[in-house]
């Protein structure tokens, strides 16, 4: 049994006006039926898997469960951050939890902010991971990448690996984030991947990688789960304790730091919906390049993505090129497209505005 763990407590500022601190772009509607959250829990359900352990803020507890309940699922667990102090001591509180009942147990981390249209193809990768996972490594899930992408994690492939295998093959390191000249000169050298985000690894061999790489936080975070307080189905981690655990991703924190990784290479298509471009690309552009939502209408514009949010609320645009409109009941934004990352700015700008 693999048991899924899905994070989803980012607060994805880059999807704004749709993605808010209140309703984070995982559980909004943004392709296809249901969120992503929701489509996560799919794509991690059936055959050779356990319920889901929900590890999540508490503004979301009731929308997580509502939508589970949409797609005929119910969470093995919930557990409740006080606080958001990114997916590293998330990730460790999973373990801990998992690991009390089941310290061999496999546990496959998925992000609730992708879209990986082809969830056969998935599912026959993770299944091919595993054996490697159950020896004792941690396990990634490597993308051939595609332009210099700074805001991801890049797989260095060790000597004689082969980035096109169908089984894991060992790493030689992990590099989160680099800057935009690393990230060239790491595509350039056609032997990286890009992390996926997308962890498998057994419930101990993740902790024991936080006793040797994070043993700070180990401390905090067993503390805080040791402490948790049980309330009609979720488990609130301590506020005091979880306060001491280091705000830092497992990317940071272990990843670049560990010495047992290895990446399963997947092929099919994957995308972090990171900003509204990805979005636009991700959803199927029209022979002139446009995506429009139901009540939003381009004329004579060219790539171009159109979305009105609110039923009743039309959305119009004409003679436009590469911009993004997205229209809400409360905000409007307008961008040029190629700069759509620059979203997170309005957010800031607006919070300073109070
Ligand atoms: N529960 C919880 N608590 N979840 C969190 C928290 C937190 O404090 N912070 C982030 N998450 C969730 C997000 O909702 C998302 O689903 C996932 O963890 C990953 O966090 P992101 O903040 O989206 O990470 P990223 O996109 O910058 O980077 C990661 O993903 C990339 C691929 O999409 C890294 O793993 C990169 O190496 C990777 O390439
Ligand atoms: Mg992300």
């Amino acid at each position: 049994m693999i048991h899924p763990i899905l994070l989803c407590g980012g607060s994805g500022t880059r999807l704004w006006p749709l993605s808010r601190k209140s309703y984070p772009k995982q559980f909004a509607k943004l392709m296809g039926d249901g969120s992503l959250f929701q489509a996560s829990a799919r794509r991690l359900s059936g055959d050779g898997f356990a319920a889901p352990l929900v590890v999540t803020g508490d503004p979301f507890r009731f929308i997580v469960t509502e939508q589970l309940a949409q797609v005929e699922q119910a969470a093995m667990g919930i557990l409740i951050e006080p606080e958001g102090r990114n997916t590293a001591p998330a990730i460790l509180a999973a373990a801990l939890w998992i690991a009390k009942t089941d310290p061999g147990a496999l546990m496959l981390v998925a992000p609730s902010d992708h879209v990986i249209p082809d969830t056969d193809a998935f599912a026959t990768t993770v299944q091919a991971a595993v054996q490697r996972a159950k020896s004792g490594d941690l396990v990634t899930f490597g993308i051939m990448p595609t332009r210099p992408e700074t805001g991801y994690g890049y797989l260095e492939l060790a000597t004689g690996a082969d980035a096109d295998a169908n089984t894991p093959q060992s790493l030689a390191r992990f590099v989160e984030k680099p800057d935009a000249g690393r990230a060239a000169k790491m595509l350039a050298a056609g032997n990286f991947l890009w992390n996926a985000g997308i962890f498998l690894f057994t419930a101990e061999a993740i902790i024991a990688a936080y006793e040797a790489h994070a043993p700070a936080l180990l401390t905090a975070v067993t503390e805080a789960l040791n402490k948790a307080d049980p309330d009609l189905g979720f488990t609130r981690l301590d506020p005091a304790a979880w306060s001491k655990a280091d705000d830092i991703s497992v990317d940071y924190a272990i990843m670049e730091k560990a010495n047992n990784l290895a990446v399963m290479p997947f092929g099919a298509g994957w995308s972090d919906l990171g900003g509204w471009d990805a979005v636009w690309m991700e959803s199927g552009p029209d022979a002139q390049g446009n995506v429009c939502s139901d009540n939003a209408t381009a004329i004579d514009c060219k790539d171009t993505l159109l979305r009105s949010e609110t039923d009743g609320l039309q959305l119009v645009g004409i003679g436009l090129d590469n911009i993004v409109a997205i229209a809400m009941g409360d905000a409007v934004l307008v961008a040029d497209k190629s700069k759509a990352q620059r979203v997170k700015e309005a957010v800031d700008a607006l919070k300073a505005k109070g």
